[in-house]
């Protein structure tokens, strides 16, 4: 069977899927990787030897690590994702370019790394394939309490403040990865800080919260508004702080739960987090029992069709489950309309999609699902970390047998995968690949 596939894309490791099987079983939800990757940068503001609980197991946190391992930092993390660091002896080095190109969220150590030492010379974050990672707004808020900030050769910019001082900041644009990385600079900034129209995902309360369990006075964090009285020093000495549940990995194996009509109990879940997506799933027909910390999901034929599903700032509809959305409901009865509001372009997945079968128009930041009965399989490549859950989920459903590429990009965000969900019954399994073919 494997000689059908011989298209040049089976020189590398990928998943090989049979689909067609129901998930069943409970599945035990990780760490959030959007709050542990700015926990771990925060670190920088707070020395001393701290414990970090349920940290994911993922690539994208291996990188995060190295590059503090890089500047200094003690670190230790064992196999139960408990996270033992100390960033006492850190010291502001340039962040190599080879780690940072694979992890934009490493941009998120410049915040700290001016409040700590004063200075941060940082390599401007690379694109990606869901759209340009533009940084205006997080350089608009170091200039806003003090910074100099200049672009230097090489790609890098130079944040440098002879002493941080709180103001007024207000983001002209929404953003998670800007109002983490100011949030931080103004921990310890002289005075007080306002910071308005900021992002509201519960990552984003969980980077405040553990900042404050090490030291720091921050306010209002979960609303559009956070304040921060900056204080003289932060210390991690004998701090234990637990990371929240991936709401994302949440969301993505309860899809894979209801594409394959299986039953799957989400434990260690904050249903809290996911109100939007739930209320979606719930309008496609899906059994839905939402417990304090589990969520309970018994698929339910047929799939019916969501309606309009709008992906924009937390507490709408997560830009993360569009991609698993979408590719579920590629098998709903009637049309489902998606418009992507955060990123420019986040359907680069759709063309593979219609590869199997799913009938999909994309206009601009809208995708048009029409449902089909069924998808096949086929040798499918993944673009980015959700798009590559998607395909997967795609390949779950489908009849025959998948090849899912692009597991590089995979293990950022979902640990072992293929391990987890053959343990609820799925068929699938990660296979080399003959050597690269030149
Ligand atoms: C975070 O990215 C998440 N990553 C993303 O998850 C998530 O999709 C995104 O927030 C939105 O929720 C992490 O937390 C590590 P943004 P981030 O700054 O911080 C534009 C995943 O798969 N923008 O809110 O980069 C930007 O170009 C990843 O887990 C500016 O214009 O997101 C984008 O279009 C994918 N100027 C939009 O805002 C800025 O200064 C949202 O970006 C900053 C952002």
């Amino acid at each position: 069977m494997a000689a059908l596939y011989n298209n040049g894309l089976n020189g590398n490791p990928h998943f090989l899927v049979e689909g067609g099987r129901p998930l069943r079983g409970v599945f035990k939800v990780p760490g959030a990787k959007n709050a542990a990757l700015p926990i771990i940068a925060g670190t920088i503001l707070a020395p001393g030897r701290l414990t970090l609980g349920r940290v994911p197991d993922i690539s994208d946190v291996r990188v995060m690590l190295e590059l503090l391992n890089h500047m200094g930092a003690e670190i230790e993390l064992d196999d139960n994702g408990i996270l033992s660091i100390d960033t006492t002896a850190l010291k502001s080095v340039p962040a190599p370019y080879s780690l940072v190109k694979k992890l934009n969220a490493s941009f998120d150590i410049t915040g700290a790394l001016v409040a700590r030492f004063g200075e941060a010379m940082v390599p401007m974050p690379g694109g990606c394939v869901i759209g340009t990672r533009a940084v205006d707004q997080h350089l608009m808020g170091f200039r806003l309490l003090g910074c100099d900030v200049r672009s230097e050769p090489g790609g890098f910019v130079a944040v440098k403040a002879s002493g941080l001082v709180g103001n007024r900041i207000r983001f002209a644009k929404t953003s998670v990865g800007a109002t983490k990385n100011v949030m931080m600079a103004a921990c310890m900034a002289r005075g007080r800080t306002v910071l308005e129209n900021v992002a509201r995902e519960p990552e984003v309360v969980d980077l405040a919260n553990f900042l404050a369990a090490c030291g720091a006075s921050i306010n209002g964090q979960g609303s559009s508004r956070i304040e921060i009285s900056g204080v003289r020093g932060m210390s991690g000495a004998g701090v234990r702080y637990n990371i929240i549940s991936d709401r994302l990995v949440a969301g993505t194996y309860l899809l894979a739960a209801a594409i394959t009509r299986g039953e799957i109990t989400a434990t260690g879940v904050e249903p809290e987090h996911l109100k939007a997506f739930i209320r979606k799933l719930r309008k496609t027909g899906q059994d839905l029992t939402v417990g304090e910390d589990f969520i309970h999901l018994r698929g339910v034929s047929p799939i019916l069709s969501a309606g309009a599903v709008i992906a924009e700032p937390y507490p709408a509809f997560p830009t993360d489950l569009q991609p698993p959305m979408v590719a579920y409901l590629s098998l709903a009865q009637g049309v489902s309309y998606v418009k992507e509001k955060i990123f420019d372009m986040r359907f680069n997945y759709v063309d593979d999609l219609r590869r199997m079968g799913a009938n999909i128009e994309v206009d601009s930041n809208t995708a048009v699902v029409r449902g089909v009965e069924r998808l096949m399989g086929a040798p499918i490549d993944a673009p980015d970390i959700r798009a590559g859950a998607a395909l997967v989920l795609a390949a779950l459903a489908a009849e025959g047998t998948s090849q899912v590429h692009g597991l590089h990009f995979i293990d950022r965000g979902y640990e072992k995968m293929e391990e987890r969900l053959s343990a609820l019954g799925a068929s699938i399994r990660r296979v080399a690949g003959d050597a690269d073919r030149h």
